[in-house]
């Protein structure tokens, strides 16, 4: 049955989530504090990209609007950003409690509530719950459920479709009716449990593989010292019917993976492996500056190109980006940094044209694995000195030695 649904937030989770409930046949109204993000989308321009989102637009928008005020609805969808306050590595949930704030005087009866964004576990029971019981309603009386996101920038939609979902319901009519919505767009089987339970699979999801990618950039630099290839070495490790190593890279990035360890080990004192991955992580750039160094020794006034400053390939979200901790750490040292990226308009640093950003340089570092990499001819680049060092085992190293390039790969004990 066609519902009228109120999404908060319209980043990268919440903008798709609501096209696609309101492609379903819902009556969708995507809320969010920024106005310009509100005008934009009224004006039929998105201010994201993602793979297949204009043609969603398109196809979702005689059943969405968007505004920067909530009203009453059949349901609300919380999807606002929960960022981690750094330098004490504890969850900020300042966004969650507005968007909370901004739902309980239009809540009613039978309403439900939906919570997409990442929290630490029990944070809806002692947080956004007690926010929402202003209105003068207890839960259970208006309905409640924890349903996490974990669909990937550049395959959002895709993911969002087709991936498993996890509905963690405050009572089985939450679940219920929760799952029912879902069902009218997700394609994956969805599994329901209680709300601390959806909290805290979300979070074991991406600790896992910040973990992983640890274990990944650690036998990376044993690999360096052995001289041997930890690319090859992993990909045959793989071969074994249970073992999934991740590759190696220049740190972690991103909303979720470089921030989620750190919502679940907050509430306790229990933790040891997990902040050691994060630390290995981490310290990821600083092991790239010192191969920067190896490679430009005895360089004067040493120019370096960074292709790419998004946190992954093919996407234009820098957040947590590896690359701007590279970037401090590189100029403290000296170093001029020049940037490209295809992707990104925007950054701490001026991103630059191609040929600007080569022009005079001594070394490009790939820190992003973005596919329009592979595709420059590296005889068209008009160097200083022609280095190139890889930190995703990305280019096609024999054409970029044959055109004149000394060629260093993270994770191998040699130079090409
Ligand atoms: N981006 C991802 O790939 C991803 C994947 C899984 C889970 N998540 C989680 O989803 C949540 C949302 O992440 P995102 O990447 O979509 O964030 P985002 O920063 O792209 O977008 C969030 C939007 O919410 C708006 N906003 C902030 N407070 C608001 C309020 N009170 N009411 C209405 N709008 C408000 C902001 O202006 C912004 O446009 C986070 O908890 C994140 O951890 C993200």
């Amino acid at each position: 049955m066609s519902k009228t649904i109120t999404v908060l937030g319209l980043g990268y989770i919440g903008l798709p989530t609501a096209l696609l409930f309101a492609k379903a046949g819902h009556m969708v109204k995507g809320v969010d504090i920024n106005k310009r993000v509100v005008d934009s989308l009224n004006k039929g321009h998105i201010h994201l990209e993602e793979n297949g989102l204009p043609e969603l637009f398109k196809d979702a928008k005689n059943n969405f609007s968007a505004t920067t005020t909530v009203g009453s609805s059949d349901v609300f969808l919380i999807a606002v950003p929960t960022p981690l306050e750094k330098s004490i590595h504890v969850s900020d949930l300042t966004y969650v409690k507005s968007a909370a704030e901004m739902i309980f005087p239009h809540l009613k009866r039978g309403n439900l509530v939906i919570l997409e964004s990442t929290v630490t576990p029990g944070a809806s029971e002692k947080l956004v719950i007690p926010i929402l019981e202003k209105s003068g309603l207890v839960a259970g009386e208006f309905l409640y459920a924890h349903c996490p996101e974990r669909a990937i920038p550049g395959k959002t939609l895709e993911e969002m479709v087709n991936n498993d979902r996890i509905i963690g319901g405050f009572n089985n009519e939450s679940t219920l009716v929760a799952k029912n919505l879902y069902i009218s767009y997700v394609k994956g089987k969805i599994h329901t449990v209680d709300v601390k339970t959806a909290e805290f699979a979300k979070l074991i999801e991406n600790t896992y593989r910040d973990v992983n990618i640890a274990l990944a950039n650690e036998l990376a630099q044993i690999a360096e010292t052995a001289g041997i290839d930890v690319w090859k070495a992993i990909a045959l490790a793989n071969k074994h019917p249970r073992v999934n190593i991740h590759s190696p890279g220049p740190g972690v990035g991103g909303h979720c993976i470089a921030v989620d360890p750190w919502f679940l080990t907050e509430n306790s004192s229990k933790w040891g492996i997990i902040q050691l991955a994060r630390e290995i992580n981490d310290a990821m750039p600083n092991h790239v500056l010192q191969l920067v160094r190896s490679l430009l020794a005895g360089v004067k006034d040493p120019v370096i190109t960074i292709f790419g400053v998004a946190y992954k390939g093919n996407v234009d979200d820098t957040r947590e980006t590896p690359a701007l901790k590279f970037i401090k750490l590189a100029e403290n040292e000296g170093f001029v940094v020049k940037c490209y990226d295809p992707h990104i308009k925007q950054f701490e640093y001026p991103i630059l044209p191609l040929d600007q950003a080569v022009e005079g340089s001594d070394c490009i570092i790939i820190i992003t694995d973005h596919d329009e990499f592979k595709k420059i001819n590296p005889a068209n680049l008009c160097m200083r000195r022609r280095n190139v060092l890889d930190t995703r085992n990305l280019l096609d190293h024999s054409l970029w030695t044959k055109c004149g390039f000394e060629v260093k790969i993270l994770g191998t004990g040699t130079k090409r």
